[in-house]
């Protein structure tokens, strides 16, 4: 049996630290071209790991999904975000995603409703955080607009203060539970664990108070108004009209769908606005389309799902941005058997991964990969498993059109308002579980006269 060329580095350490000092760009193509570039091993969060490369590699794991491969979570990372009880279950049993219910909030006909939430959400935020200033910085506001509307997407909560304290404990929580799990005083993992307590008490209070409230109007006879995921997790019951789901389950669920999303949509917001600031040429395409849209509205009319369709040069500038700075980088999986790939033996229970960073600046499949160029997405676009950005196969990210809403929606009103020029040129990203920008990417405002 031979198992991929590689090393799994130090103990626990593995390769973590070296991937983390390189970036995972470097990492991933110096290994395919020393190790092979079809399959390596590693070993990352304490786990030894097959990582597949490139196109056909990305092809094997999502085609196998169900095949070969299960479900799976480094142990460190479901101890930093569930209850106790429940690391010892796969993240599929605990997953509310099972019961249909994030089927249920992000079909289509419910992302419909959301994009007027999203437009008055995104105005106000403007109104209020970016208009009074002559210089703002990109990613601290990207992140607070983007979890304010989690909150009151995912659980109805609008309350500012509410949402602060939550994204404070919340941001804590995600910047350390990716890195190597040493779980003592001074390190982020440590920092990450308590943050993640502190988060999962408050989701407890707030699932108590929203039963309560529901509970009050029943028995006031008023029926109730709670349309959010939070509401309808609480209220779902089986055929015996026992309850789906217990508070701890409730409040799991709301986690995952909070960290699946938050980290993920805000730093992808954050890269687009960056390469407008920093390339005027793509930003005056962008302005053009936008402000075609904007002329053929009322000023108070809010976006609607037709708008949106519209978007088709800003929606490829997204995803070149996703492309260049992809927000996730990759899943991981276990093997559920013995299984061969590339003329290498995987064996049952190694982990596997694949990731966004052997295929989107490879210049096989994306020539010239460094340069910015929205084009690479006309007509059929490009090669089928190279650009990746929300996985693939069965698994491929359920919440793909949640995020392209929520991106379009606020590029449409940064961009009708102000023209963005870079304060910091060259900007440094640092890498945690997303690319984080080293200044939180600092632009000045330019408002179009009205
Ligand atoms: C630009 C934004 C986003 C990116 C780049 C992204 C990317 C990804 C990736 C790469 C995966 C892993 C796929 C795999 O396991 O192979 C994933 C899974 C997932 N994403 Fe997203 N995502 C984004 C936004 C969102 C949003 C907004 C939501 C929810 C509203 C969401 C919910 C999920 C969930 C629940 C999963 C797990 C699905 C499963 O395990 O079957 N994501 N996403």
């Amino acid at each position: 049996m031979v198992v991929p060329p590689g090393t799994t580095g130090w103990p626990i350490l593995g390769e973590s630290m070296a991937m983390a000092m390189s970036g995972p760009q470097k990492f991933m193509s110096e290994r395919m071209k020393n190790r092979s570039p079809e399959v390596f091993q590693t070993s990352l969060l304490g786990e030894k790991m097959a990582v597949f490369c490139g196109a056909s590699g990305n092809k094997f794991l999502f085609s196998n999904e169900t095949k070969v491969l299960t479900t799976w979570w480094p142990k460190s990372i479901k101890k930093a975000l569930i209850f106790p009880s429940f690391t010892q279950s796969s993240f599929k049993d605990i997953a509310a995603l099972k019961k249909g219910f994030m089927q249920e909030i992000l079909k289509p006909e419910a992302l419909k409703h959301y994009i007027p939430i999203m437009d008055s959400m995104a105005r106000d935020h403007i109104e209020s955080e970016w208009a009074p200033n002559k210089q703002v910085k990109i990613s601290p506001l990207a992140r607070h607009y983007t979890f304010s509307l989690a909150c009151k997407l995912f659980m109805g909560i609008d309350d500012p203060h509410h949402v602060k304290k939550l994204a404070d404990s919340f941001n804590e929580l995600i910047s350390g539970m990716f890195s190597v799990p040493l779980n003592f005083p001074g390190t982020a993992y440590y920092r990450a664990c308590n943050a993640g307590k502190r988060v999962r008490q408050m989701l407890l209070d707030i699932i108590e108070q929203r039963e309560k409230e529901i509970s009050e109007s029943y028995k006031k006879n008023e029926g109730h108004n709670y349309k959010d995921l939070l509401s309808r997790m609480l209220l779902a019951v089986d055929q015996d009209n026992d309850k789906l789901m217990n508070e701890m389950e409730v409040s799991n669920n709301i986690i995952g769908m909070l960290v699946a999303s938050y980290d993920t949509t805000s730093t992808s917001v954050t890269f687009v606005l960056n390469f407008l600031a920093e390339l005027p040429h793509i930003y005056e395409e962008v302005y053009k389309e936008q402000m075609e849209i904007a002329k053929s509205k009322g000023s108070e009319d809010q976006l609607s799902w037709e708008d949106i369709e519209k978007m088709k040069y800003s929606w490829n500038v997204a995803r070149e941005a996703l492309r260049l700075v992809p927000p996730a980088q990759g899943a991981f999986r276990e093997a559920a058997t013995d299984f061969t790939y590339g003329g290498f033996t995987i064996p049952k229970g190694w982990k596997t991964f694949w990731s966004v960073h052997t295929t989107h600046r490879n210049p096989n499949y994306f020539p010239e990969p460094d340069k910015f160029d929205p084009s690479r997405f006309d007509g059929s676009g490009p090669a089928p498993f190279t650009f990746v950005p929300f996985g693939g196969g069965p698994r491929m990210c359920p919440g793909k059109e949640y995020a392209r809403l929520e991106i379009l929606v606020y590029i449409h009103n940064i961009v009708t308002r102000f023209k963005l020029e870079k304060a910091v040129k060259d900007e440094r990203i640092v890498f945690h579980s997303s690319p984080i920008p080293s200044h939180g990417v600092p632009v000045h405002l330019h408002p179009h006269k009205i």
